[in-house]
């Protein structure tokens, strides 16, 4: 782990981008998640969850069964030997929101980042997130997480950008054009 955060440098692994299929994610996701995360980097694991321990198995599986009216993810898998889960994204309602709110996570293995998976499963994610009536979408980051920063500010909606406690916050307004984005320094 480098002492200070810097984008991920690891070497990528070519991929037929034709070969990555992204899914709905499924109950028994669990196990192929849990895997995913022992092969990634210290870097990917903090920029994701803003700590250095990765999820436990029973914690994904949390994730892998969101009930419908709580949030919906999905994964992208290569087939290799066997299916690979190679990244996931989903969202989770908050409760109390004037406006139907979502928190987001998204995450692509280190040796598969930077090939456009991110964004399918991005957009994947908010087509779903507005068919379903979320409005806003909230991402949490760290300041230096440049790669996430572009994949959700060229989205192609208004978002705001906050800081506060150190930690980068946008909040996209699902269906809103870009041009009412503001950026706010709390
Ligand atoms: C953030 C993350 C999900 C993006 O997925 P990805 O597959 O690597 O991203 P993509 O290849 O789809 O690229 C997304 C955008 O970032 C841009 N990008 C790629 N590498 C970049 C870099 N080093 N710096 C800045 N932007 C970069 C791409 O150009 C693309 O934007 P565009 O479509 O407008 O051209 C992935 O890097 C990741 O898992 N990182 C670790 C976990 C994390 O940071 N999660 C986000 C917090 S919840």
């Amino acid at each position: 782990m480098s002492s200070k955060l810097e984008p991920q440098q690891a070497e990528p692994l070519s991929q037929d981008k034709s070969a990555v299929t992204v899914r709905p994610i499924q109950a028994d996701d669990a196990g192929l998640l849990y895997a995913m995360h022992q092969r990634l980097s210290l870097d990917s694991i903090y920029y994701r969850y803003l700590q250095y321990r990765p999820p436990t198995l029973a914690e994904l599986e949390q994730v892998c069964q969101l009930a419908p009216e709580r949030g919906a993810g999905f994964v992208a898998t290569v087939q290799q030997d066997d299916e690979r889960v190679v990244g996931v994204a989903y969202y989770v309602r908050e409760p109390q929101e004037q406006a139907p709110t979502a928190e987001l996570g998204i995450l692509v293995e280190d040796q598969f980042q930077g090939q456009g998976i991110g964004r399918r499963l991005w957009q994947r994610m908010q087509q779903h997130a507005l068919r379903h009536t979320i409005r806003k979408l909230r991402v949490l980051f760290h300041p230096n997480n440049q790669r996430v920063a572009r994949l959700v500010s060229s989205s192609g909606f208004a978002y705001q950008a906050t800081r506060h406690s150190g930690l980068s916050e946008y909040l996209v307004a699902l269906g809103e054009s870009p041009r009412q984005s503001a950026s706010v320094v709390a």
